[in-house]
């Protein structure tokens, strides 16, 4: 038995979100997979700005909007996929997701509600919500729960 690991970040401007993204990237394995969920505006982006950064991406980092997956040659890669246009997980099945979760990347997902059918069982699940001022973001984070991983 296990207990699901939950913990609640407030953060207070772009910085510190981005500041978040760097330390949890201490905590992931190669082949982590990370849902973002949140409201346009949430920060899930400044986020995702905060693990390329970290990993040495010299690009700027933007919602992948059109071709919904930005892949970013960063050791290890930084795979960037953003659900918002696609209507359910019948749309996100096309688009090779998988391939990204056998990788050994860090694959970061953007509306990934859209899409739970097709996440591994060891994602990262991270909420994204606005506080009571502007520039206040309250983040939880959900560690995977290690027994998802073994056959039920
Ligand atoms: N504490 C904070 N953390 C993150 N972003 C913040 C914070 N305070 C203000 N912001 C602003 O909120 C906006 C967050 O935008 P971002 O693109 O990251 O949202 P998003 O969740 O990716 O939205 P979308 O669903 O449209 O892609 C940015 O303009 C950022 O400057
Ligand atoms: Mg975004």
């Amino acid at each position: 038995m296990s207990v699901e690991k939950k913990k609640t970040v407030v953060t207070h401007s772009p910085e510190e979100t981005r500041r978040l993204a760097t330390e949890l990237l201490r905590e992931l394995k190669p082949g982590a997979v990370l849902a973002l969920h949140g409201d346009l505006g949430a920060g899930k982006t400044c986020f995702v700005q905060g693990l390329a950064a970290a990993l040495g991406v010299q690009h700027a980092v933007n919602s992948p909007t059109f071709v919904l997956i930005h892949e970013y040659p960063s050791t290890p890669p930084l795979y960037h996929a953003d659900l918002y246009r696609i209507r359910d997980a019948d749309d996100a099945f096309g688009l090779g997701l998988e391939e990204y979760f056998k990788g050994d990347g860090i694959t970061v997902i953007e509306w990934a509600e859209r899409a739970t059918e097709i996440l591994p069982p060891e994602t990262w699940h991270l909420h994204f919500e606005v506080g009571k001022d502007l520039t206040e973001r309250i983040i939880t984070l959900e560690t995977p729960h290690p027994n998802r991983n073994s056959p039920s």
